[in-house]
């Protein structure tokens, strides 16, 4: 099972699933792809041995999203950890049911365009919200809509900034973002 990581910033969770999976025998990270020169997870892909796709806008929304070069990497299933931009629906339907993505928040709160890294906490700790979570869903071709499969909750403590939420979350994801993808995989 080949498994391509879409990630477009630090890559932390995408160290996680690498590792986790580093040594497994029918699951292999094979492709990294991302949509920004520069990002850490490019680093994380090259200190692995594993193949970097670096996309651009155009092609992505407008040709066929990659589908080609992803059937060329014989890539199976695809985790988005961090990965900023909407799928296109050429790529959902060309991997239906086999896109998942992490949120780091408790969907169907906190979901939608513009909720992603810090907003998301800023909102909860402004909403004085008692718990925060991660959700791990399927993709479809709304923002942050498709099924659920997981969620984990955290505590918001009263002096929790952003900083400090986004980290408890961070913890969270990294403890049950592969052993998901994993059971996900084996079922
Ligand atoms: C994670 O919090 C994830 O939930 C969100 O983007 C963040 C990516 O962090 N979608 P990292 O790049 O894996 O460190």
């Amino acid at each position: 099972m080949n498994i391509a990581i879409f990630a477009s910033g630090a890559g932390s969770n995408a160290r996680r699933i690498i590792e986790y999976f580093k040594d497994a025998e029918t699951v292999k990270i094979a492709l990294i792809v991302c949509n920004k020169p520069g990002a850490g997870v490019l680093d994380i892909a090259r200190e692995h041995n594993i193949p970097a796709l670096l996309i651009e806008k155009e092609q992505f929304f407008r040709g066929n999203a990659y589908v080609d070069e992803l059937r060329s990497h014989h890539i199976d299933f695809i985790v988005l950890a961090g990965f900023l931009w909407k799928v296109p629906s050429a790529l959902i339907k060309a991997f239906q049911e086999k896109i998942i993505n992490i949120h780091p928040a408790l969907l169907p709160k906190y979901g939608g365009k513009g909720m992603y890294g810090q907003f998301v906490h800023e909102a909860v700790i402004g909403a004085k919200d008692a718990e925060s979570g991660i959700t791990i869903h399927f993709v479809d071709e709304q923002y942050d809509h498709g099924s659920t499969i997981f969620q984990a909750t955290c505590p918001v403590l009263p002096d929790d900034t952003a900083a400090s939420l986004a980290q408890r979350i961070h913890e969270l994801e990294h403890k049950h973002y592969p052993a998901v993808i994993e059971k996900l995989l084996l079922s």
